[in-house]
C-alpha cells in the first residue's frame, strides 16, 4: 500500500529542522510543510521579513528560505494544528544531556521527546509516519510507539494491528555552518524502521534529489546506533590529532604536516585531522556520553571506558591551552587585555554550545586577564550568558577579570598583550598584521590554536607566535 506524503510538519525549528525542512521544501515544491516550535522567539524569527534576523546562521540559508517561506513552508507556533494535518510529523526536538536524577551528566534528556510523542499520540490523525530526526538513544523508538499507541486516541487507532502509526530512523548527519551543501549533497541518507510502506514514503521524498546508491535502510536501531557511532568516530578522530598536536610541541615537529603525510594514507584518510583547541557543539560530547551510558547501562565497561578518554582528552586539551598563554606572558595575565577572536565552536555558525572558547575565555578570567571578545556572528547576549557573567566591570580590582565585546579584530586588538584565535572564521587568516601590531602594546602575542596565521607575515610585522602542534616555533 502506498502511504501518500502531501503534508508534513516537523516538530522543532532549531538547527536542524529549520534547515532540512527548507531544503526538503526546496526539494519538493509539492509537499506543503510546516515547522512547529514552542519557542515563540524563535519562530518570529524564521518569520522575520529581514533575512539576517534568521535565528541561525547558515551560509546558503536564507537563499532557501527566500525560495520556499510562504510558499509551502511555513513556521509557526500552532503545534496541535499542524500535528493533525500531517502525513508525516519529523520530530527534531533538542535531546541534551540529562542535568539531574538518574544518569546526569550523561544520559540523553528525552522530556522533549516525550513530549513530542504525546502530542502526536493525541492530536495525530492516524495512519501518519512519525520520523525520528533527533539524535536519540538505542531503543528510544520503542519508547516513542508505546508512548502512541497508549495515548488518548479512538478505539479502533488503538489496536497496534491497525499501524496507525509507523516509526522509523532518519538521523540527520548535516555540520554546522556547512548544513545547506550537507543536506543537498548527503554522504548518506539512512533510513531505519519495521514498515516497508513508510520507509518507501520517506525515501520517496529523498529520491526528488539524491540518488538512490546513497539512500540505506537499515533496522531501528542499527540507525538509532550509526549516528551515536558516526559522531563518536568523529570526535575520536579529534581527540586523536589533539593529542598527537602536544606531542609535536615537545618534539620539534609540526601537527600540519604529521596531519598531511598520515592523511594521504587512503586507509586513514585526510578529513577530520585538524588539531584545534577541542571539539565542540552541541553533538559530539552529548553524544559520546549517551555511548558511554548505554555502555555502562549492558555492563560493558571497558568499552565505556575506551570512550571517556575521548572526552578527556578534549578538556585537557583546552586547559593546556590557557596554561600555555599563561606561561608565554610572564606567568602573569591579572590585568592585561587579551583579544579574543572566534567564540563559536567552529567557523561559519553563530551556535556557541559546548564551544572550547567558553572554557579558555573562563580559565582566562579567572587568572585576571581583561578579554575583548570578537566573533563575526556570536552576538553579546549570547556571550554573556555563556561565561555567566556581564561585560565589563565598573570598579573592578586589578586582579578581578573581566570582558567586553568588540565589533571587530582590530577594535579588540587596542592596547592587548595577546590575540587569542579560537575559531577559524576567514577573515582571521586574512588580518593586516602591520596594521593590528600597531595598536598593540609590546611583546605583542598571536596564539593560534587554529593555524590559520601566516606565521611569516606576522613575525616580519613583529609578532611573538604561538601555533598549535609546531614544535619548530613555541
Ligand atoms: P535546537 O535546540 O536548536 O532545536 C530544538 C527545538 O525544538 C527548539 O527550538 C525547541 O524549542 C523545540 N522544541 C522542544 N520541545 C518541543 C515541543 N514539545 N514542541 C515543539 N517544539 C519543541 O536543537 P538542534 O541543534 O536542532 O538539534 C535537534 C536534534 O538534532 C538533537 O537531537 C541533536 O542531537 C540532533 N542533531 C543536531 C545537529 C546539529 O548540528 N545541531 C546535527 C545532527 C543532529
Ligand atoms: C557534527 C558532525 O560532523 C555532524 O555529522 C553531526 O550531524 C553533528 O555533529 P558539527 O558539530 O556541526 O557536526 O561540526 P563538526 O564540523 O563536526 O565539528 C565539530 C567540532 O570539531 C568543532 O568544534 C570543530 O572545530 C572540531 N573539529 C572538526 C576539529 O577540531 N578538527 C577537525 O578536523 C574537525
Amino acid at each position: 500500500m502506498e502511504l501518500l506524503v502531501e503534508k508534513i510538519c516537523c516538530i522543532g525549528a532549531g538547527y536542524v529542522g529549520g534547515p532540512t525542512m527548507a531544503i526538503i521544501a526546496d526539494k519538493c515544491p509539492n509537499i506543503l510543510i510546516n515547522v512547529v516550535d514552542i519557542n515563540e522567539e524563535r519562530i518570529a524569527a524564521w518569520n522575520d521579513s529581514n533575512l539576517d534576523k534568521l535565528p541561525i546562521y547558515e551560509p546558503g540559508l536564507k537563499e532557501v528560505i527566500k525560495r520556499c517561506r510562504n510558499r509551502n513552508l511555513f513556521f509557526s507556533n500552532l503545534v496541535k494544528e499542524n500535528i493533525s494535518n500531517a502525513d508525516m510529523i519529523f520530530i527534531s526536538v533538542n535531546t541534551p544531556t540529562k542535568t539531574k536524577g538518574i544518569g546526569a551528566g550523561q544520559a540523553s534528556d528525552l522530556k522533549w521527546i516525550e513530549a513530542s510523542a504525546r502530542q502526536i499520540g493525541k492530536y495525530g490523525k492516524g495512519k501518519t509516519i512519525v520520523v525520528e530526526k533527533s539524535t536519540l538513544p538505542v531503543k528510544t523508538a520503542q519508547i516513542i510507539k508505546s508512548i502512541l499507541l497508549s495515548s488518548n486516541k479512538p478505539q479502533e487507532l488503538k489496536n497496534e494491528d491497525d499501524k496507525s502509526f509507523y516509526i522509523l530512523s532518519n538521523p540527520e548527519f548535516l555540520a554546522e555552518g556547512s548544513a545547506i551543501d550537507d543536506l543537498e549533497n548527503p554522504d548518506r541518507v539512512l533510513i531505519g524502521g519495521e514498515n516497508n510502506d513508510a520507509i518507501s514514503a520517506l525515501k520517496k521524498i529523498y529520491l526528488n534529489w539524491v540518488s538512490e546508491d546513497k539512500i540505506l535502510t537499515t533496522d531501528l536501531w542499527s540507525s538509532e546506533l550509526s549516528k551515536l557511532i558516526a559522531n563518536a568516530f568523529l570526535a575520536q578522530r579529534v581527540s586523536s590529532i589533539n593529542s598527537i598536536s602536544a606531542l609535536c610541541e615537545s618534539t620539534n615537529a609540526n601537527i600540519n604536516e604529521v596531519s598531511r603525510a598520515i592523511g594521504m594514507d587512503s586507509r586513514i584518510g585526510k578529513y577530520f585531522l585538524n588539531a584545534g583547541p577541542g571539539f565542540g557543539g552541541s553533538c559530539f560530547k552529548k553524544d559520546i556520553l549517551n555511548l558511554i551510558y548505554i555502555c555502562n547501562h549492558y555492563g560493558i565497561n571497558e568499552v565505556a571506558s575506551y570512550w571517556e578518554k575521548v572526552i578527556e582528552i578534549n578538556n585537557w586539551q583546552q586547559n593546556r591551552i590557557v596554561k600555555i598563554i599563561l606561561d608565554k606572558l610572564f606567568g602573569n595575565i591579572a590585568g592585561k587585555k587579551i583579544a579574543i577572536f572566534g567564540f563559536a565552536f567552529k567557523a561559519n555558525t553563530n551556535d556557541t554550545r559546548e564551544s572550547p572558547a567558553i572554557s579558555i575565555c573562563k580559565g582566562l578570567i579567572e587568572e585576571g586577564s581583561i578579554l575583548s571578545i570578537y566573533d563575526p556572528k556570536v552576538q553579546i547576549d549570547q556571550i554573556k550568558k555563556d561565561l555567566e557573567l556581564y561585560p565589563f566591570k565598573e570598579n573592578s580590582s586589578h586582579n578581578d577579570g573581566f570582558w567586553e565585546f568588540s565589533n571587530s579584530t582590530y577594535e579588540a586588538a587596542v592596547n592587548s598583550d595577546a590575540i587569542v584565535i579560537l575559531s577559524e572564521w576567514n577573515e582571521f587568516s586574512e588580518i593586516n598584521y602591520d596594521l593590528l601590531i600597531n595598536k598593540m602594546r609590546k611583546p605583542s602575542w598571536i596564539f593560534d590554536t587554529r593555524n590559520t596565521v601566516n606565521i611569516d607575515k606576522a613575525k616580519k610585522s613583529g609578532f611573538k607566535i604561538w601555533s598549535l602542534g609546531n614544535g619548530n616555533l613555541n
